[in-house]
């Protein structure tokens, strides 16, 4: 297959044309901004995503719309914004120095202080905006959950998020009003070319489609695949790493693909959190609660659900609940497609079953079945934007006796893998669904897990907490309803 390519990254930052064909491998897109750009408003706090100082909006062209989403900077490469809109604090005030709703409405509600933070507080609130201009609190809190303000100004600036639309009308704004011009000019910029910049460890590449990206990957099993970059961002800004050649693939809207069939749900690889989840929290609402606590905004925007599970993390959030509901990864080697369940695919830890050059390429989810219960616990030091101590799944079938049928418990944070809690289900398997079954189940987390006690949790703290997530589950699906003690499920929509 023949594709023809480019050697320039090209992209629209605030109202201008950057057209780059001399561009380190690695370089974040904040670097670019406030050095080579000296667009100085978009900050550095932590320069791994968590703080929110150097958030900006990315505009991408899928399937003719366009949608901004917020991201950070310090951990977004250059390279992977190819025929995207980067907005910029810059741009938010008119020629004549009119502030912007927004802004108005952080300066009118003293909401800042030392000011920080504000640039990056200021764009999740426009991304917010944009996507609904009348947010009830819980939104606000959502949409900030990857700010954050040592001053503590929250209470102030989530007065200003209220008020923003009584200082403007959203449909006025200048990124409403010159859509139909950005879409055109982001429409000639994806002319569908391989873009191909710098050479060796320097060289980037954005296949020109997803049979590009596996011919690449087979040619070259020693590139690193980037989708959302916020796991490998940080391999570069707080490890140094070395990482190129690299292969970006967030660009790629085959694998960004949400399909169902009769069997289950199927998520391209490079679903982000953000787009998956109307789907994801429709049809197992019993996620909802983790997926609202995954990142934060600007995270769920530029993570996916296979750089979740390619990572092999034992922390990651995902895999205890795909594992819980028997999920498969479609993987592809050039032409060759093969199915692994993802709970045959973490090895151990740092190996996962994927050969060189191959690739996930989908992430297949079976439908729960009637009468199965399930759910997913999620225990972090704080509620927000936390990695997790522990995460545990449980899916459970009881007869019609309330005998328990079947049972698959998988956890995180527990060993080397994601890892199913094989003595405990068959403590449960045969036994009826009630008090003594489920003290008898908890002795046996014993049998399988023997975590470690690192400066996120002790040993002892993980297997407790282990244990009285099977006795929360057994709890939560045994009074007259079920009830579910989470702060987002009911919540936030
Ligand atoms: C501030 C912050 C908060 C976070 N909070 C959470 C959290 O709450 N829960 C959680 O689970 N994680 C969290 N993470 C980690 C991270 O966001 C997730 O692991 C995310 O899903 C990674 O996806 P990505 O697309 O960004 O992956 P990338 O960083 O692009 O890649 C991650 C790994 O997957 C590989 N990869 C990516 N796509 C493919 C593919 N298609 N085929 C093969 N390999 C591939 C890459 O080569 C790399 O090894 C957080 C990260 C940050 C920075
Ligand atoms: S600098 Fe803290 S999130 Fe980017
Ligand atoms: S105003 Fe000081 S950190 Fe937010």
């Amino acid at each position: 297959m023949q594709v023809e390519t480019r050697n320039s990254v090209r992209f629209l930052l605030n109202d201008k044309l950057v057209e780059l064909s001399d561009l380190p491998a690695t370089q974040t897109l904040l670097d670019f901004l406030r050095i080579e750009r000296r667009l100085r408003g978009t900050k550095e706090g932590c320069a791994e995503g968590d703080c929110g100082a150097c958030t900006v909006l990315v505009g991408r062209l899928t399937d003719g719309q366009l949608t901004y989403e917020s991201v950070n900077a310090c951990i977004r490469f250059v390279g992977s914004l190819d025929a995207c809109h980067i907005v910029t604090v810059e741009a938010l005030a008119g020629t004549d120095g009119t502030l912007h709703p927004v802004q108005k409405a952080m300066v009118d509600t003293h909401a800042s202080q030392c000011g920080f933070c504000t640039p990056g507080f200021v764009m999740s609130l426009y991304g917010l905006w944009m996507h609904n201009p009348n947010p009830a609190v819980r939104d606000i809190e959502k949409a900030l959950q990857g700010n954050l303000c040592r001053c503590t100004g929250y209470a102030a600036i989530i007065r200003a998020a209220e008020s923003v639309s009584a200082r403007g009308n959203a449909n006025n704004d200048p990124l409403v009003a010159e859509r139909a011009r950005v879409i055109e000019q982001l429409q000639t910029l994806k002319d569908g070319k391989r873009v191909e910049v710098g050479v060796g460890k320097e060289r980037l590449i954005l296949p020109a489609n997803v049979d590009d990206f596996a011919t690449f990957m087979e040619a070259n099993p020693g590139a690193t695949i980037v989708a959302g970059s916020t796991d490998v961002g940080l391999w570069v800004t707080k490890f140094m790493r070395e990482i190129g050649p690299v292969v970006f693939t967030s660009h790629l809207d085959e694998l960004r693909l949400i399909s169902m069939d009769d069997e289950g749900l199927k998520l391209g690889a490079g679903v982000s959190y953000t787009d998956a989840y109307p789907v994801i929290t429709r049809i197992f609402p019993d996620l909802t609660e983790l997926w609202n606590r995954i990142g934060g905004e600007q995270v769920r925007n530029m993570g996916t659900i296979g750089g979740n599970v390619a990572n092999g993390s034992p922390i990651g959030d995902t895999p205890p609940a795909l594992i819980g509901l028997g999920a498969s990864l479609l993987l592809r080697k050039g032409q060759n497609r093969r199915s692994v369940l993802i709970e045959k695919f973490f090895i151990e830890y740092g190996k996962q079953d994927r050969l060189p050059g191959e690739f996930v390429e989908a992430i297949h989810i079976p439908y729960l079945k009637q009468g199965e219960l399930f759910a997913v616990y999620k225990i972090s030091k704080r509620l927000d934007e936390d990695i997790s101590s522990v995460c545990g799944a449980f899916k459970v079938t009881l007869d019609s006796h309330g005998t328990v049928e079947a049972a698959v418990i998988a956890f995180g944070g527990m060993a080397g893998t994601p890892k199913r809690a094989a003595a405990v289900e068959q403590a449960l398997i045969g036994s009826p669904w009630h008090d003594e079954t489920i003290e008898q189940a908890m002795a046996a987390f014993a049998m399988d897990f023997t975590p470690l006690t690192d400066w996120r949790a002790s040993a002892d703290y993980r297997l407790l907490t282990a244990r009285n997530l099977l006795r929360r589950f057994y709890l939560e699906t045994t009074g007259e309803e079920n009830i579910r003690l989470n702060r987002y499920t009911a919540a936030v929509g």
